[in-house]
């Protein structure tokens, strides 16, 4: 009988700039208080990337943790997903600058990009390419700069977001359990609620990005409405497409944007507020890096067991959505490695890190040979011609 081909979280691992800037901080640059943020939004403080710390660095130190916890050697991954709205640049892909950055030489990688929604839309993608015997081991990262594209002016949205990233390692297992069901969804009719026009429909050197089109905008109230409504109704989704109820999950771990919206569809889940996981007030909304971010903090806090049922569940910009139910599989001390283990580990990722640095070597020596190449042949070319221009003219074809 063939073994079901089941997708089990088996790593996981996120990052936080250390740079920490609380409400009081903001309340000095835009008109606002520390206590109008903290009862709108529930958000304390929230971590801002300094110049060293980008999308990628970030995704690529999130992603290194959880390969870690995985104990899987970064040649053995087979894809890199980068969920991201604020990716490094548009080319090269973020992903491709995390899979060579982990050393992941055997790894394919692209950028997804759902807003809010891509964390979970990547375990979506990976879950399927998986399950259907593409891949066995997917790295999915969630990871943002959205400081870079706030409009530190602007106190309806500066107070919300912030910077981070958060990874997880799925792999293929004959184990029951892990990932069981799956949804997305969009209504493009709401594009505008929620926006940052930076691409190319606006020319980089366009005026519109002197008068501010490159930065965060959003329509708070309709998204709020949007935010309460869905998010009740993509966690019923998943629910139900495994025959369960919610009186069967655990735990919700939801995109972190405001703590008023998990009030609200705790009451319309009749789930009890107690098991919606939220750890917003440290981080404030890292859009896609919010999910990750809050899976790894409620499994350090000790709120996931083996066995436990959890819904993520992600909502934003697009408008898009996305949810997921997975059966945990393993308690925090399943995934504690040797000493020895991780020595040996340490020296795989060392090793994968001098392998890429070997490519680029490769690479530009290769350059270099043609480079040399190209001279000698023209260097011989141009010396017959000198011959030929010495012969008699009856000599020179
Ligand atoms: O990640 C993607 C999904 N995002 C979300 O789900 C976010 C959903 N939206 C929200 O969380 C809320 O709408 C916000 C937190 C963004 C705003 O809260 P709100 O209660 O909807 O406020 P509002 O936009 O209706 O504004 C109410 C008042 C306004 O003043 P007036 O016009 O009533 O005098 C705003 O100017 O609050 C004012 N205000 C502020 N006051 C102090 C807006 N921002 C601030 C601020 N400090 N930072």
């Amino acid at each position: 009988m063939a073994l079901s081909r089941n997708v089990h979280i088996t790593g996981w691992g996120s990052y936080a700039p250390p740079r920490v800037v609380t409400n009081e901080e903001l309340a000095r640059i835009v008109p606002t208080t520390d206590a109008w943020i903290r009862e709108r939004t529930g958000i304390e403080e929230r971590r801002i990337a300094d110049d060293h710390d980008f999308t990628s660095t970030m995704a690529t130190r999130a992603g290194r943790r959880a390969l870690r916890v995985a104990g899987l050697d970064p040649g053995r991954l087979d894809l890199v997903i980068v969920a991201s709205l604020t990716p490094d640049y548009l080319m090269p892909n973020t992903a491709s600058l995390v899979q060579d950055a982990l050393g992941a030489s055997h790894a394919a990688a692209f950028d997804l990009n759902a807003a809010c929604s891509g964390f979970i839309v990547g375990i979506a993608v990976a879950s399927g390419l998986i399950r259907s015997g593409v891949y066995d081991s997917v790295l999915v990262v969630g990871s943002e700069s959205l400081s870079r594209v706030t409009n530190w002016t602007d106190r309806g949205t500066c107070v919300l977001f912030g910077d981070g990233a958060g990874a997880v390692v799925l792999q293929a297992s004959d184990q029951p359990g892990g990932v069981l069901t799956t949804a997305m969804g969009s209504d493009g009719s709401g594009g505008d609620l929620l926006s940052v026009h930076l691409g190319t429909r606006i020319p980089v050197y366009s005026q519109a990005l002197s008068a501010g089109e490159n930065y965060i905008k959003m329509n708070g109230p309709e998204v709020f409405r949007f935010a309460t409504r869905i998010m009740s109704q993509a966690a019923r989704q998943v629910v139900e497409a495994a025959g369960l109820t919610m009186a069967d999950i655990d735990l919700i771990v939801p995109h972190q944007a405001n703590n008023r919206i998990l009030q609200v569809a705790a009451k319309q889940l009749s789930f009890p507020q107690e098991r919606i996981y939220s750890n917003l007030a440290r981080y404030g909304n890292t859009s896609s890096a919010s999910v990750p971010l809050a899976l790894v903090d409620a499994i350090n806090d000790g709120r996931l067991r083996a066995g436990d049922r959890m819904v993520m569940v992600g909502f934003g910009g697009g408008l898009t959505w996305a949810a997921c139910l997975v059966e945990w599989s393993y308690s925090p001390e399943d995934r504690q490695w040797s000493r020895w283990h991780r020595s040996v580990q340490w020296s795989r990722y060392r090793l994968a890190g001098a392998k890429s640095w070997l490519n680029r070597a490769d690479r530009w020596l290769a350059s270099m040979e043609d480079r040399l190449r190209r001279r000698d042949h023209e260097r011989a070319n141009d010396a017959a011609g000198s011959r030929k221009r010495k012969l008699p003219w009856s000599a020179r074809r």
